[in-house]
């Protein structure tokens, strides 16, 4: 396609003269055709132009950003974001709601009482000045074509391609302003991009879209075999971000976290190296900033910030059923395609656009990869809205568990950092 008509597309989009049923056959298209370099540079552009391109200079120092191209119990943000703002760079984000078997940032957060992501111009401006923390949902100001992509993307099989993915979170990334970005390429069963060859293309084509328009940006590759952390599911993963955030939260999760969160610290000015940053990380750990800087963000936001102190600040699901191995040996394998689907199947996520989620519920893991496990102990628990609903599930979560009688290593959690 032409600069013009990927233009002339993505106005029609806005404008409504392009029909939804005529996008997502367009969509289709680009999965099965793919698109050259240009077109996936002329579409991110065209993306950003339906909105408002934010000028962060008046806020005088870096302005950081991060973004995930999507995982199962994926609540970096709820970790990183809040550590690295402790410790002195702002951050100022766009993020999705849930797309596919992926979670969403903007759904996690929606489970607190009284949040609000959609905000004005001015809003994410003075958040990210006052507060050195903001997230924000798309709105009509920032990117909105995207905005409407990524719904009809959610719900048609249109999600995974490279070039709708690349746009997607480029032009997010540009219209929100910041001086630098790092990308989590995750890379897995549970994630668009299967391989790690795929994840570094995609990678690569990323970086050199921030490039062409003087945005630095690094990529982690980071492990996706299985869930990221214990928990999926919305208010699941809000509960487990606070954990670990008082320093009591998965390994996996945390490592991811600092690795993109020292990469920031670097890119900003603030470590000379990405040890150095890691360090000023666990720091603000420790001390209690990053679990701080999280309640002022929610309260900035609107949000009702006691669940931070009480574990039931976030309405439980109304039914627990605890799953138990079958038998002894070490986890080999978590599917995290299929416990990501299975989230869509229980209500976490959305089958059609306008299906309303429950925030309630998902499944918390109690073994990940490598872990030996006695015959009897606790593989998972699913939180669900009616015991049916568990029922329905449980073959899902307990056929997403593979075990070995032999010792399985676990998987590396960081595969590669691409600067
Ligand atoms: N995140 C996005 O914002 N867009 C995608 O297409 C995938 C992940």
């Amino acid at each position: 396609m032409s600069s013009e008509q990927i233009s002339w597309l993505i106005k029609g989009v806005m404008d409504g003269s392009v029909a939804d049923y005529q996008l997502s056959a367009w969509l289709m298209a680009v999965v099965l055709k793919g698109m050259n370099e240009r077109e996936t540079a002329d579409l991110t552009m065209a993306l950003v132009a339906s909105g408002k391109h934010l000028d962060m200079s008046s806020i005088g120092t870096f302005v950081g950003d991060k973004h995930s191209t999507g995982g199962v119990g994926d609540k970096t943000t709820l970790v990183v974001a809040p550590l690295v703002a402790a410790a002195g760079v702002p951050i100022g984000k766009m993020s999705g709601r849930g797309l596919g078997f992926s979670g969403g940032t903007i759904d996690k957060l929606e489970s607190i009482p009284g949040m609000l992501c959609t905000l004005s111009v001015e809003q994410f401006m003075e958040g990210v000045r006052k507060v050195g923390l903001v997230v924000a949902a798309q709105t009509p100001d920032l990117a909105p074509a995207d905005g409407i992509l990524y719904k009809m993307r959610d719900v048609t099989a249109t999600v995974d391609s490279l070039p709708l993915i690349a746009s997607s979170i480029m032009s997010k990334k540009i219209a929100a302003g910041a001086n630098g970005v790092v990308l989590d390429v995750k890379v897995g069963s549970g994630a668009f991009m299967k391989t790690p060859e795929q994840a570094r293309t995609l990678a690569v084509a990323m970086r050199d879209i921030g490039s062409s328009v003087g945005l630095q940006v690094r990529a982690v590759i980071s492990d996706m075999e299985q869930p990221l952390g214990w928990a999926v599911g919305n208010s699941l993963e809000v509960r487990e971000a606070v954990q670990t955030l008082r320093g009591r939260g998965p390994a996996d999760l945390l490592e991811v976290a600092l690795t993109i969160g020292a990469n920031l610290l670097q890119m900003a000015g603030k470590a000379s190296n990405v040890n150095e940053g890691r360090e000023k990380l666990r720091e603000v750990l420790q001390s209690g900033a990053g679990l701080r800087k999280l309640r002022e963000f929610v309260a900035n936001q609107g949000g009702d910030p006691a669940f931070i102190d009480d574990p039931d600040g976030l309405e439980p699901a109304p039914v627990q059923r605890e799953l138990f191995a079958w038998t002894e040996g070490w986890v080999e394998r978590i599917d995290a395609e299929a416990i990501g689907l299975a989230s869509v199947e229980i209500g976490a996520g959305r089958k059609v656009k306008t299906d309303s989620i429950d925030h309630r519920v998902g499944f918390v893991l109690h073994s990940k990869i490598g872990d030996r496990v006695a015959e009897g102990a606790k593989l998972a628990t699913i939180y669900a809205a009616s015991d049916e609903s568990a029922s329905n599930i449980e073959p899902a979560i307990r056929g997403a568990f593979v075990m070995s009688p032999r010792e399985v290593q676990p998987p590396l959690v960081v595969v590669e950092v691409i600067s």
